[in-house]
């Protein structure tokens, strides 16, 4: 079995973030979503991956990335050139895969448990293909299944308008070779891609055994912020805890669940869990709340903040009301001007978002 993980794409829903970083390395509780993508699927025992990239943000993930040997795997990568569909995605990483059955990852995915025991029914059956689906209560959003009474799948639809049931399809799928007849064998959609669900469909039409799995535990499509937001409080409330041996607690209360990474330092500070405060960031004279990720080498002075993702090297200082519920990239300053004019003043990206009390 190989692994293919489709890192490629525009990640135009996550702007002005992913104007200059791609999405799948976007950190969820203090570790790229992508990395945790390429550990899960690891753990299933697979150990030769495939990396489809963009000519855009591809440099950018194989360095931070590699050649896998980090996380005890082989990792290639693939090149497309446009972003022309997940099923084009899998038609060129033909000479990679050959005729080996594969799973299929979409890096921007982060989903519960694992996928060990998927890999390993796909293994034990003579399925040509499982595809994983999740209750979800905004379908339209997504690709979409519509069962048989039997479990059977009639039908998969690409983010319909009328969806025929709430069963979303996640972002795994496992193979065998006759998804090379599929890919072969259709045409693009409206919006120009080619599709998986039409791949999907025309192995169902053609008689092949496609297996559906319904998961019950939590699934996240890292598409937009606030989904980013979900994703990393769901992630911060299943790590285990710890505090680095030379992170530096002083004048402060941290809770049980918070986790203090190597060369940190909390002064004077609250920080309820679950959190994550990371390499060599600075908390002074703060209130850090539940389900805070704080990444590295960033200084928070004089706030409130709670629910939040603070990306690398950005400064938040001495701001009145507490931040909520938002996404700062890297190196950015948030600041409170303390001489007059007491003015606002911004240099915000395209596509940022500001809201003021
Ligand atoms: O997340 C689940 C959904 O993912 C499924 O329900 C849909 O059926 C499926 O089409 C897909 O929809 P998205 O709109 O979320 O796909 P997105 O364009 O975000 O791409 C998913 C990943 O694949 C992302 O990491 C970028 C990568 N990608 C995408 C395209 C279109 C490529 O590597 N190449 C591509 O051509």
């Amino acid at each position: 079995m190989k692994g293919l993980i489709l890192s490629g794409g525009k990640g135009t829903r996550l702007y002005p973030l992913t104007y200059t970083l791609a999405k799948q390395l976007i950190p969820v509780a203090n570790k790229p979503v992508l990395f945790r993508v390429i550990e899960s699927i690891r753990d299933a025992g697979v150990t030769e991956i495939g990396i489809v990239i963009a000519p855009t943000t591809g440099d950018e993930i194989r360095s931070a990335v590699g050649d896998g040997s980090r996380w005890g795997v082989q990792i290639m990568y693939i090149m497309q050139a446009s972003p022309d569909g997940l099923a084009h995605a899998v038609k060129i990483a033909q000479p990679f895969l050959g005729d080996e059955p594969f799973v299929m990852f979409l890096g921007d995915n982060v989903i519960q448990g694992g996928i060990a025991t998927l890999i390993r029914d796909f293994a034990n059956h003579a399925w040509n293909s499982q595809i994983v689906l999740k209750e979800v209560e905004n379908p339209s959003q997504f690709g979409v299944a519509k069962l048989r009474a039997d479990g059977s799948i009639e039908q998969l639809i690409e983010k319909p308008q009328d969806p025929p049931s709430n069963l979303a399809l996640v972002g795994i799928y496992m193979f065998d070779h006759h998804v090379w007849e599929a890919v072969h064998g259709i045409q693009p959609s409206k919006r120009g891609e080619l599709e998986i669900t039409d791949a999907i469909q025309w192995l169902v039409d053609h008689g092949y055994v496609v297996r559906p799995h319904v998961h019950q535990g939590w699934w996240i499509d890292t598409g937009r912020p606030i989904d980013m937001l979900e994703a990393n409080a769901s992630v911060l409330d299943e790590i285990t805890p710890s505090v680095a041996p030379d992170a530096m607690i002083e004048s402060s209360q941290i809770d049980r669940r918070v986790t203090v990474q190597a060369g940190a330092q909390i002064i004077n500070s609250i920080v309820r869990g679950p959190a994550i405060i990371g390499e060599q960031a600075i908390i002074r004279d703060s209130y850090i709340g539940p389900y805070t990720s704080i990444y590295h080498d960033v200084v928070i002075e004089g706030c409130e903040v709670d629910r939040c993702i603070v990306l690398e090297h950005s400064e938040i200082r001495h701001i009145q009301a507490r931040l909520h519920n938002s996404l700062i990239g890297r190196h950015a300053k948030v600041t409170r001007r303390l001489e007059r004019p007491l003015t606002l003043s911004m240099n915000l990206g395209d596509h940022s978002s500001v809201e003021i009390i």
